[in-house]
C-alpha cells in the first residue's frame, strides 16, 4: 500500500460545482488548482475527483462517452496534467473516479456493438441472443439497433451494461469471465487505468466496483477480477492507490482495494449515525450507534493490516450531512469522522457546513441528490465567489439562504465549523495512532446509550476519544492514567473514582499513559 496513505485525508471534489474560471456557469480545472491551497490549508492532502471525462451527462458523467478525453467544459487533457503536477507540488495525491460498469449509450464501443455484423465490439456488453428475452432483474436497452438482443443496463437506461462475463450461467448467451469477450472488457480497461496513471494520477475511485462480474451473490467472481488488477498494478504502478464503492471491505480488500467506504446502502449501519430519523450524532440524544459499531468491529476484524475502512462525511449521492445534523452537532461529528482510522473523506462544502438545497429540479440524473450538489460557497461575492456568470446560468441553484454559509467568513471567525476541522486535521496529523493504521477498541458503546467512546493507538501511543453528541451529560467506568487532553470541544471532561464524565455536545482525545 502506497506510503502517503498512512495519513491521507481525501476531500471529494464535484468539478461542476467547485470553482468556474471561465464564467460559464460550471466548475472547471483551473478552478480547481486555483483552490488547491485552501484545500491544502485546510489540512487535506489527496483529493477525489468525481468523473471528468467526455460524455453526454445524462448522469453527471457516470456515463462515460470517452474514458480517454477529458470533458471540454473542464478543460483538457493537458489541464488535468497540470492538476496532477500542482497537486504533487503542494504534497498531494489525486484520485479519478473510474466508471468500468457501464459507459454511455455514446461510446464508440456500444455504438459497434449495436451493429448486427460481427465487430470487436460485439461482445463488450452483455446482450441476450434475441430482441425478445431481457436479462433476468435487470432492466435493458431494446429495439434501438439492427441487432437482434437486448443489451442490459447497470445503472440508469443510458448506461449500458460492460460484460466481464456471468460467475454462474444459467442462459446460453451469458459468457464466463474466462471467455474471450469479457477477457477483452477487462483489458481495455486497463488500459484505461495505464493511460492516467501514466499522466500523472495516483490512483481511482471504483465506481460499483462490487457488481462487474453478473450472478456472483458472494463476490467471488467480482473478487478474482479485481485480483487480476491487483496484479497488473503492483507490476507497473505499485504506488497506485484504489478506494472502491463496495462497502463490503472484507471482499473488495480481498480483491486487492487498499480502502473501501462505509456508505448509506449496504449492512454498515452509517445512516444511522448521521441521516436517519434519530441519528446518533443528534442533540436530541435518542440516537443509537450500538449496531453501526458491532458491524465495524466484524468488517476491521476481518480486515484489519489488509487495507483501511473510510468512513466519508457525506458525497454526491447522499443529502447534506447539514440536512440533519446542525450547529455544534457536526463539531461533534468530526470528531468522529476524524479520529477513527481509515483515511477521512470530506465531501466539498461540509467543511462549511453547506446545506442540502431544497426543492431544485434535477440537474443530469441527479434526482433527490441535485440539493448535495449546488455550486461551493466561497465568499460574499456574486454567486458566492463561484462563478461571475449571470446566476441563471449556473449549473445548480446555490443556497439562496442570506445566512448561508461561506469559506471567508468561517475562515475569519472563531468558532466557526471550518475552522473546528481545521485543527482536528491538525491534531490527527500530529498523532499516528489517530491515523489510518491506528489501531481502534471501542470501550463504551452501549445499546441507545451516550457517549461512544474509544481508544485508538500505535506503538507505544494510546489515545483515549470519547465523543458524546447527546444534550445531556454522559458517563461511563473505566480504569484510566489520563496524561494530556490534546483535543476537547464542548466543556471538560472529568475522570474521577474510575468514571469518566463529560458534558452534552462534546468531544474530547486524551493521551493515556
Ligand atoms: C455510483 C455513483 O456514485 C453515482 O453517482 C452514479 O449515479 C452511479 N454509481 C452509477 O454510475
Amino acid at each position: 500500500m502506497a506510503k502517503w496513505l498512512d495519513n491521507a485525508i481525501f476531500y471529494e471534489i464535484y468539478p461542476q460545482s467547485f470553482q468556474d474560471t471561465n464564467a460559464d456557469g460550471i466548475g472547471d480545472f483551473q478552478g480547481i488548482i486555483k483552490r488547491l491551497d485552501y484545500i491544502r490549508e485546510l489540512g487535506c492532502n489527496a483529493l477525489w475527483l468525481n468523473p471528468c471525462f467526455q460524455s453526454p451527462f445524462g448522469d453527471a458523467g457516470y456515463d462515460v462517452a470517452d474514458y480517454y478525453t477529458a470533458a471540454p467544459r473542464y478543460g483538457t487533457n493537458e489541464d488535468l496534467k497540470q492538476l496532477f503536477s500542482e497537486a504533487h507540488e503542494r504534497g498531494m495525491h489525486v484520485l479519478l473516479d473510474l466508471v468500468p460498469g457501464h459507459t454511455s449509450v455514446e461510446h464508440k464501443w456500444f455504438l459497434e456493438s449495436m451493429k448486427a455484423e460481427k465487430n470487436e465490439y460485439t461482445d463488450r456488453y452483455i446482450w441476450t441472443d434475441s430482441i425478445w428475452e431481457s436479462p433476468q432483474n435487470m432492466g435493458s436497452i431494446r429495439g434501438i439497433s439492427d441487432r437482434d438482443g437486448s443489451c442490459m443496463v447497470n445503472f440508469f437506461s443510458n448506461q449500458p451494461a460492460l460484460n466481464y462475463g456471468f460467475y454462474k450461467k444459467d442462459r446460453p448467451w451469458q459468457q464466463s469471465m474466462e471467455d474471450e469477450g469479457p477477457r477483452a472488457t477487462l483489458e481495455a480497461m486497463k488500459n484505461v487505468m495505464r493511460f492516467w496513471l501514466g499522466l500523472g494520477c495516483d490512483g481511482f475511485r471504483v465506481d460499483m466496483a462490487g457488481s462487474l462480474v453478473k450472478n456472483d451473490e458472494e463476490g467471488k467472481g467480482t473478487i478474482k477480477l479485481w485480483q487480476n488488477v491487483r496484479e497488473f498494478l503492483d507490476k507497473e504502478f505499485p504506488e497506485a492507490a484504489m478506494v472502491s464503492e463496495w462497502g463490503e471491505p472484507d471482499k473488495s480488500l480481498q480483491g486487492g482495494f487498499h480502502m473501501d467506504f462505509l456508505l448509506h446502502f449496504g449492512p454498515s449501519h452509517y445512516n444511522d449515525l448521521f441521516r436517519c430519523e434519530e441519528p446518533f450524532f443528534s442533540g436530541r440524544g435518542k440516537g443509537d450507534a450500538s449496531a453501526f459499531v458491532k458491524k465495524y468491529i466484524e468488517n476491521y476484524e476481518k480486515t484489519d493490516k489488509k487495507g483501511l475502512i473510510c468512513i466519508p462525511s457525506g458525497n454526491h449521492d447522499m443529502d447534506r450531512l447539514a440536512r440533519s445534523l446542525h450547529g455544534d452537532e457536526l463539531k461533534v461529528a468530526f470528531a468522529f469522522l476524524l479520529s477513527m482510522p481509515g483515511a477521512p473523506f470530506i465531501y466539498y462544502g461540509d467543511e462549511i457546513g453547506m446545506r442540502h438545497v431544497e426543492n431544485l429540479t434535477s440537474v443530469e440524473g441527479g434526482y433527490n441528490r441535485t440539493g448535495a450538489r449546488s455550486p461551493m460557497q466561497w465568499d460574499l461575492t456574486p454567486n458566492a465567489g463561484f462563478s461571475s456568470a449571470a446566476k441563471e446560468k449556473l449549473y445548480i441553484g446555490q443556497d439562496e439562504a442570506a445566512d448561508r454559509p461561506t469559506v471567508a467568513q468561517q475562515m475569519a471567525s472563531e468558532g466557526s465549523l471550518y475552522r473546528e476541522v481545521k485543527r482536528l486535521i491538525e491534531i490527527r496529523q500530529s498523532a499516528a495512532a489517530l491515523q489510518s493504521n491506528g489501531g481502534i477498541e471501542f470501550v463504551y458503546a452501549k445499546e441507545k446509550k451516550y457517549p461512544l467512546a474509544y481508544t485508538r493507538s500505535s506503538g507505544d501511543e494510546k489515545i483515549l476519544v470519547v465523543i458524546n453528541p447527546g444534550r445531556e451529560e454522559a458517563s461511563f467506568e473505566g480504569e484510566y492514567e489520563f496524561k494530556e487532553v490534546i483535543y476537547g470541544f464542548g466543556g471538560e471532561i472529568v475522570y474521577n473514582a474510575g468514571k469518566i464524565a463529560v458534558p452534552g455536545g462534546s468531544a474530547f482525545y486524551i493521551r493515556l499513559g
